[in-house]
């Protein structure tokens, strides 16, 4: 006799349904949702409800992972902590930690299709609706954060308009930090460029899902990768220093993984990924409408190794050029703004690699920049607001308080708002290091606890069980243990 003949089978609660049963009423209750909802819309915004199909959403959702996150934050970053170590840790969390939270937030939008606060009451459990308050935050981090954003993305189209004017010709190192110095001083320059940045974002947003985000976002990103490898190849092959930039990147050196490197690398991942501030919550409930109609599980993988592969590629590229132009891997925040250029400047060819590597950072801030106006717009637009109306308030409304950013960066640098730090730096802390862990817990214990298994079940139906297991063993205890432990270090050290 073997153990389990023996063993009492425990009574299911409610009748087990078969995978194909769920599937099916799932189907139906979204077809039911979907109906209702665009016959609550009128006639354009009807058309403009989701994304024509799984391709379209993989690649807005491509548009709002790959950013600045992974072409300026991710090579500064990884040169600021020792290269390869840090770099195969951040490949762990995108694993551990990245998809498994990426598949819960889709889920919800997906699920919930009701924009970031509403989404939580469509869940189909008590416990999980009682999460809707975490969506105003969402709101309120993408706000800030968008307006930080915009003002980088405006020193991107500024760069490329010098790039345009051969301004980085013979540039020393020391006449590239005046220029990055001098425009952090110069408040209407930097103003204007983000007024250009956020006016893009908001038309784009302002014309709708299909219309607008999808339009575009299908076009730029696909030109975005053309471009992004072309310019990798370039740098690797003549750079003269490809091979150094691999080791640098690949070849781990385990006692510069410090704490505060983990942290960073985690608080990263999430960022990189757009997770923990709505961003794929959002675009999620825009995906054509039944669980088996657009896989998630599909999107996701897409996604994660498309955004990690893009962030690699960066870092290959920069240093590639960095250091065979005699430059320092540690070069900070200025790293693309001040190193590059001298790089370009010496280059063969360097006067096109210059412009299109500026032009693709451009490109990849818009398509990150909808997404994180889409968050609020969504909302917005579900109070009844319009989208149009919403969009463009909104875009003036978050570049407005920008202004406060750019000031905090030049005049405003040495005024102390909160815990030694300058505005600048605190809106950073929260927008990034306090809220988007918090947003990412939240999203975690709503879906690994809150929600009914065998309907994440059916939206996940792709993975095998065992998988499946995993998946939710990382979203019931590993991310949540180690975001409380990653927001303890942060708050600590701050
Ligand atoms: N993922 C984007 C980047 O890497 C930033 C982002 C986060 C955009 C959240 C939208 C929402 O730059």
């Amino acid at each position: 006799m073997t153990r389990g003949d023996w063993r009492t089978p425990k009574a299911p609660s409610r009748p087990a349904l078969s995978q194909a049963a769920w599937s099916k009423i799932l189907d139906k209750r979204e077809a039911r949702l979907a109906m209702a909802q665009t016959e609550n819309q009128t006639g354009s915004q009807s058309q403009n409800a989701g994304f024509s199909g799984s391709m379209a959403f993989i690649l807005a959702a491509s548009g709002s992972a790959v950013g600045l996150g992974n072409i300026w934050k991710f090579p500064y970053v990884t040169g600021e902590n020792g290269g390869g170590a840090f770099v195969l840790f951040y490949l762990m969390c995108i694993l551990a930690l990245g998809a498994p939270l990426m598949f819960a937030e889709i889920f919800i939008g997906k699920r919930g299709k009701a924009g970031p606060v509403d989404s939580f009451k469509n869940l189909g459990t008590k416990a999980a609706a009682r999460a809707h308050p975490v969506g105003y935050i969402f709101i309120l981090t993408a706000f800030v954060a968008l307006s930080v954003y915009g003002v980088i993305g405006g020193w991107a189209v500024y760069y490329t308009s010098l790039a345009l004017d051969n301004g980085f010709d013979g540039m020393t190192p020391e006449a590239a930090s005046g220029t990055f110095g001098t425009l952090m001083d110069d408040f209407a320059t930097m103003v204007l460029f983000q007024i250009l940045f956020m006016a893009a974002i908001t038309y784009v947003v302002a014309k709708g899902v299909s219309t607008g985000i999808e339009r575009y976002t299908t076009i730029l990103m696909p030109l975005f990768f053309m471009m992004l490898l072309g310019l990798t190849a370039y740098a690797l092959t003549t750079s003269g220093a490809g091979m150094r930039s691999v080791s640098f990147m690949f070849n781990p050196d385990f006692t510069k993984l410090t704490p505060s490197a983990m942290a960073e690398a985690l608080g990263h991942a999430f960022f990189s990924l757009s997770l923990g501030v709505g961003g794929m919550l959002v675009y999620g409930q825009y995906m054509p409408s039944s669980p088996s109609a657009t896989p998630i599980t599909r999107s996701v993988a897409t996604i994660v190794v498309v955004d990690t592969l893009v962030a690699l590629c960066a870092g290959l590229l920069i240093f590639s050029v960095i250091f065979g132009h005699g430059g320092e891997a540690a070069g900070g925040p200025g790293l693309l703004f001040m190193s590059l250029p001298v790089a370009f400047g010496e280059m063969t060819g360097g006067y096109y690699v210059a412009v299109l590597w500026f032009a693709l950072v451009v490109v990849a801030a818009l398509t990150s920049g909808i997404s994180y106006l889409e968050i609020i717009v969504a909302h917005a637009d579900r109070l009844g607001m319009g989208r149009a109306k919403a969009a463009v308030s909104l875009g003036v409304a978050i570049t407005s308080v920008g202004f406060a950013t750019v000031w905090s960066l030049g005049p405003g640098k040495d005024v102390i708002i909160f815990a030694g730090k300058n505005l600048f730096d605190t809106l950073d802390f929260f927008a990034f290091g306090v809220s988007l862990p918090l947003g990412g817990l939240v999203i975690a214990i709503t879906v690994g606890w809150a929600v009914r298994r065998e309907e994440y079940r059916a939206y996940l139906s792709e993975l095998g069980e065992g998988t499946f297991n995993k998946v939710v063993f990382l979203t019931k205890y590993v991310t949540p243990v180690l975001i409380i432990m990653i927001m303890a270090y942060l708050i600590k050290t701050s």
